[in-house]
């Protein structure tokens, strides 16, 4: 079986910045992956190019066994799901949250047609209790909390049963208890094994979910480190990719990080 992501020496670059350099990683079935770097190490513009949404400036890139370049991402596109701040913003303030998820299955936004099959209307109700905002059907998606609105759009993401989930910054903007339950809700996803493979970005360890098996450190457009996430989360590591000296604790299946005394 082929690999569902497959980077070869990936650069981005715009005028004269680089804001990929080189990189190279390797996502196969059935592995969870967090990325974690600085503001501006690259992390959107590497889940961009994850997503069919970004083309390499040089470098390949395979997703789920078929080249950027050479395949019609709008064919490929359903098969990844993507949640990112970008895309919530584009999700109409008026919209009730179960068209909300239902519309994705048509890879839209907005309701735009009555006659959904009944099979994606059971999916949408499932997605929407497994995120626990089924109870928001009837709301109207701009009326959310914050936590509300992440777990919405990430059950909304999973509608076209997509075989990779890309999640950029899911846990930005929440409050301890939101934070807390989206960790939760990821983790539950990531024990399943009919999940997708999924690509999880943060900048903060605490948010990493249980049952998450590979980490990713980025540090200006490169790999710094990537690997099994025992292996690679030490305190070296993340000290050198985000540039001080740092502190890293395993508290069960949970990590914490903070700054050496
Ligand atoms: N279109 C662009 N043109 C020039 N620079 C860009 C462009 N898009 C992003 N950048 C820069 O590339 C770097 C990486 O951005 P990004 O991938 O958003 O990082 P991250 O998500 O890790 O914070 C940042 O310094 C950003 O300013
Ligand atoms: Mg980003």
């Amino acid at each position: 079986m082929s690999d569902v992501l497959d980077l070869q020496d990936v650069s981005i670059r715009r005028g004269t910045t680089t804001i990929l350099d080189g990189v190279s990683w390797t996502v196969r079935d059935g592995e969870r992956w967090v990325v974690l770097g600085r503001n501006g190490a690259g992390k959107t513009t590497l889940l961009q190019i994850a997503a069919g949404r970004m083309h390499p400036s040089s470098g390949t890139a395979d997703l789920l066994g078929s080249r950027l370049g050479r395949v019609d991402v709008f064919e490929l596109r359903p098969r990844i799901g993507l949640s990112s701040a970008a895309l919530a913003d584009r999700i109409p303030a008026g919209e009730l949250v179960r068209d909300v998820v239902l519309t994705a299955a048509y890879g839209v936004t907005g309701r735009w047609r009555e006659a959904y099959e009944s099979l994606d209307e059971g999916r949408a109700q499932d997605l929407m209790a497994a995120f626990g905002v089924d109870h928001l059907a009837s709301r109207r998606f701009g009326t959310l909390s914050e936590g509300e609105r992440k777990r919405a759009q990430i059950a909304r993401s999973l509608m076209t049963d997509p075989e990779l989930l890309l999640l950029d910054e899911p846990a930005a903007g929440l409050d301890l208890g939101g934070r807390e339950e989206l960790v939760s809700a990821l983790a539950e996803l990531a024990r399943d094994r009919r999940s997708p493979v999924m690509v999880l970005v943060t900048h903060h360890v605490e948010e990493i979910p249980p049952g998450f098996t590979h980490l990713l450190l980025l540090r200006d457009g490169k790999v710094h480190s990537a690997g099994p996430m025992e292996e690679t989360l030490t305190a070296e590591n993340l000290s050198s990719a985000f540039g001080l000296e740092l502190v890293v604790d395993r508290h069960g299946d949970r990590w914490a990080a903070r700054a050496a005394s």
